[in-house]
């Protein structure tokens, strides 16, 4: 007989582990970051559309069929397309909800440990001394073991920690361990931003002879809207990946979450707290400490070139503002430490697709499904972790946080519209529904697929290829010009990488184990069909 599926213990339970989620380092670097490289304030346009076309549409997908699945005890993607579209190949389009949310885990995990680890060298003073971004950088680079792996032992050590907790976590399981982790860290977390904010709006500008480096003018760098970055198809592009990667949708992460909720437990509305918070966390929050503070303690073509990299921004230049102010090891402690639950409620909800198949489908318990899972997870990251100079970790990156992913939410998208249908799932989403929502929103599910698929087309052509093909020793650019055919490319030979060439090997070998694992977990049930 099959076991009784875990459930969620309040509802507050579950919104707060969706929220947690979506709130990870996204928030607190990537968009920042992002924003501020392309246009201020007007990159908000194409954020909200975004928002509104893609993220909001997504979730409610998610959230929708997710609970429909556990109706069926069907917790990942595989079980679910399988269960929605009833065709034998439905369950192998399904892998991607397995292979994008592991594949985001096994680097994910490593960075979040170097939050916990600059957080102890917060308190510890570690860095106390170096005030220069050059300085902190070097320290950045010893600490990652990309200058001769001095210190490599450290940042191992922090990984191992890291590791254990969140294996912890999901072993302890859904109530126990991610609602009880997420109800205590959720809050803290956001609090601990809050405050950070309010420390950056009450500084007075802080160096000597740059009164104008001052926290208004901060904030006018950050959101001065530059409408000009609107024509650029690239603004736009960004918009749509931020907003996929902070929701945390397009994987099954929150398809799975929701497949522990109830029959009748409402979705709609506690689908749209979820991602309201994060949008809080992201914009009112995320956008008011690294940018600003970079402005008021480096100006404005300091912060602008610190803004080109999200690692720089959060473990370079944010370091040296704590090396600066008084307090500054608390305050530290604070930034990082917030990071760290940040990414923590994130990393473990990568994980629990993968749990759930393996006692969905294969009737592990959840131990045994943790340990499992933790094996192989624990293997595998150490490819980004030791290849971490040789671009391993950025190209775990593209494969599952940028291509696999956005390709995962066009088969949702295409399932939802195309199997599950817009009149059904409109009405599964108003089923057990503590608001009504007004009936024209429905007509963003038909904007979505074509939205989406129109993304995809241009991802495919100017950034997938010549990415795919780069390690190859093909330098590949391709630009969109004004005139017929609209596409020009230029291509040059450049250097072959094979350390990248093995890490694709790597993916492509574990794509092929989640595959052959769907097809067995399918032949078992076939030969034995479930007793009642
Ligand atoms: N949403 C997380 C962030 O903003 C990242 C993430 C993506 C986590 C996908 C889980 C799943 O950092």
């Amino acid at each position: 007989m099959k076991a009784q599926r875990e459930r969620w213990g309040s509802r507050i339970g579950i919104i707060l582990a969706v929220a947690g989620s979506a709130i990870g380092l996204g928030n607190f670097l990537r968009f920042p970051g992002l924003a501020c490289q392309n246009g201020g304030g007007a990159f908000m346009i194409p954020y909200f559309i975004s928002f509104l076309l893609l993220g909001i549409p997504l979730c409610w997908m998610e959230w929708t069929m997710g609970r429909y699945g556990g109706k069926l005890s069907h917790g990942s993607l595989p079980g679910i397309f399988d269960a929605i579209v009833q065709r034998p190949w439905a369950k192998y389009a399904g892998v991607l909800g397995l292979f994008v949310p592991l594949v985001i885990f096994f680097y994910y995990t490593y960075i979040e440990s170097w939050c916990l680890a600059y957080s102890v060298f917060s308190l510890a003073g570690t860095h106390a001394g170096v005030t220069d971004p050059a300085a902190m950088k070097t320290a950045l680079s010893d600490f990652q073991g990309l200058t001769g792996g001095r210190h490599m032992g450290t940042a191992y050590a922090f990984f191992l920690v890291t590791f254990a907790v969140n294996l912890i976590v999901i072993y302890r399981g859904l109530a126990r361990g991610i609602e009880f982790l997420c109800k205590i860290a959720v809050p803290v977390l956001v609090i601990g931003g809050v405050l950070l904010v309010v420390r950056i709006f009450t500084t007075a500008a802080p160096v000597t002879g740059h009164p104008e480096w001052n926290i208004n003018n901060a904030l006018g760098f950050m959101w001065n809207p530059e409408f000009g970055a609107l024509k650029d198809p690239n603004v736009w592009m960004a918009a749509a990946g931020q907003i996929f990667f902070t929701l945390s949708v397009g994987l099954g992460a929150i398809m799975t979450y929701a497949s522990y909720l109830r029959e009748k437990d409402d979705v709609a509305l506690s689908s749209l707290t979820a991602c309201s918070m994060n949008e809080v966390a992201e914009v009112v929050i995320g956008g008011s400490i690294v940018i600003p503070a970079a402005f008021m303690f480096f100006g404005p073509a300091g912060a602008k070139q610190m803004s080109q990299s999200i690692f720089d921004l959060g473990f370079v230049t944010m370091p040296c503002i704590f090396s600066r102010i008084p307090w500054g090891e608390v305050f530290g402690f604070y930034w990082f430490f917030m990071l760290f639950l940040a990414g923590i409620t994130s990393s473990i909800s990568l994980m629990q697709p993968v749990v759930s198949f393996l006692e969905d489908e294969f009737g592990f318990n959840r131990r045994k499904a943790a340990t499992a899972l933790g094996i192989v997870c624990f293997i595998v990251s150490h490819a980004c972790i030791f290849g971490l100079g040789a671009g391993v970790l950025d190209e775990f990156d593209f494969w599952g946080g940028t291509m696999a992913i956005t390709l995962c939410a066009l088969a949702e998208v295409v399932v939802f519209v195309f199997w599950f249908g817009i009149n059904r799932g409109w009405k599964e989403l108003h089923s057990g529904a503590d608001v009504r929502l007004p009936g024209p929103l429905k007509y963003v599910f038909y904007i979505t697929p074509f939205y989406l698929g129109g993304i995809v087309l241009y991802w495919a052509v100017f950034s997938w290829i010549p990415w795919i093909l780069k390690p190859c020793g093909i330098e590949l650019e391709i630009t969109l010009v004004a005139s017929p055919p609209f596409i020009h490319a230029v291509a040059a030979a450049g250097a072959v990488n094979p350390v990248i060439l093995y890490a694709r090997v790597t993916l492509l070998l574990f794509l092929l184990a989640l595959l052959a694992l769907i097809h067995v977990a399918w032949q078992r049930k076939r030969s034995a069909p479930a007793s009642a």
